[in-house]
């Protein structure tokens, strides 16, 4: 017999760190919380299920794809290879476009374009109140949709409040749709960039992860179409690349945004660019 305790053991000397361990022993044996479970007796078909995700993991796929499953604010995400792994600094710029929405007096309508798994739309969704909240989702590409629909199922009542929308950045949102905050975590990594991580470029879908020469195609893009879709003071919030800000000021001054603000992640990097669109659109 083995216990839930033994495979953790055994899964950490293989994979060399005990929190992954840990967290793919949680999957294989379907346990919220391993320590409850730590003296049962594990079965053939868990230890199966364990040694299909070491090999995955091991051959060198992102811990989040093998788990099929990542955290991010207060919402455990489904994610595979067809969206981008949430990341720690987004999870801070969810919460800015939260802090504008919640500015809000009366009713708020919300865009996250390149919604992926969801994350920040759904973020919105479900930290915003459930009375006098729109969501809209968006994403180019039907493969990260799926992933973001099967989330949108686990977040309970707030999913009322969420429309998504398969489009390319604003090409299919309805014309007359006015937003409080639009806010996006864009593709804006250089096409030949040198920095990225070999697992990011190998596992990550490349549509989430490279936008033109500079990186700053779709961030152009996004800014010079969003005050058609902003009220009058509505804020766009836009997730950048460490050393884009200037870029980023210039292109939002060149398109008439005032209040323009660069706030840095946690790691201390330029990471997130605020425009006010003072005059609403028509
Ligand atoms: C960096 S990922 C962000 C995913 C998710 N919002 C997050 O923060 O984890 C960028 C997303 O933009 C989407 N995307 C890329 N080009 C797009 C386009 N032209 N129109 C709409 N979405 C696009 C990608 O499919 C991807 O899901």
């Amino acid at each position: 017999m083995t216990t839930v305790r033994e495979l953790v053991e055994s899964t950490a000397a293989v994979v060399g760190d005990r929190n992954h361990a840990r967290w793919l022993v949680e999957v294989a044996v379907s346990a919220d919380h391993l320590d409850e479970v730590f003296d049962e007796e594990v079965t053939q078909r868990m230890v199966a299920h364990l040694d299909i995700m070491i090999g995955r993991y091991r051959s060198g796929e992102p811990l989040q794809y093998v788990l099929g499953r990542w955290a991010f604010r207060h919402l455990d995400l489904f994610v595979d290879r067809r969206v981008l792994i949430p990341r720690p600094e987004t999870e801070e710029v969810a919460g800015v476009a939260i802090e504008f929405a919640r500015a809000v007096e009366g009713d708020r309508t919300v865009i996250d374009l390149g919604t992926g798994s969801g994350a920040i739309g759904l973020s919105l969704a479900m930290e915003l109140p459930l009375d006098g909240t729109s969501v809209w989702m968006t994403d180019v590409s039907a493969d990260a949709l799926a992933v973001a629909q099967a989330n949108l199922a686990g977040i309970g009542r707030s999913a009322r409040n969420v429309t998504v929308v398969e489009s390319r950045w604003f090409d299919d949102v309805p014309d007359e749709l006015r937003a409080d905050v639009i806010v996006s975590n864009p593709p804006y990594i250089a096409s030949n960039s040198p920095q990225v991580d070999r697992s990011v470029d190998q596992h990550e879908p490349s549509i989430a992860l490279y936008s033109g020469l500079d990186g700053l195609d779709a961030i152009r893009e996004i800014v010079e179409n969003a005050g058609n879709y902003l009220k009058a003071n509505g804020v766009l919030v836009l997730e950048i690349g460490f050393d884009q800000a200037d870029a980023v000021r210039e292109v939002l001054e060149k398109h008439g945004y005032a209040d323009i603000e660069i706030r840095t992640d946690v790691f201390g990097n330029d990471r997130i660019a605020i425009g006010r669109w003072r005059t609403g659109a028509g």
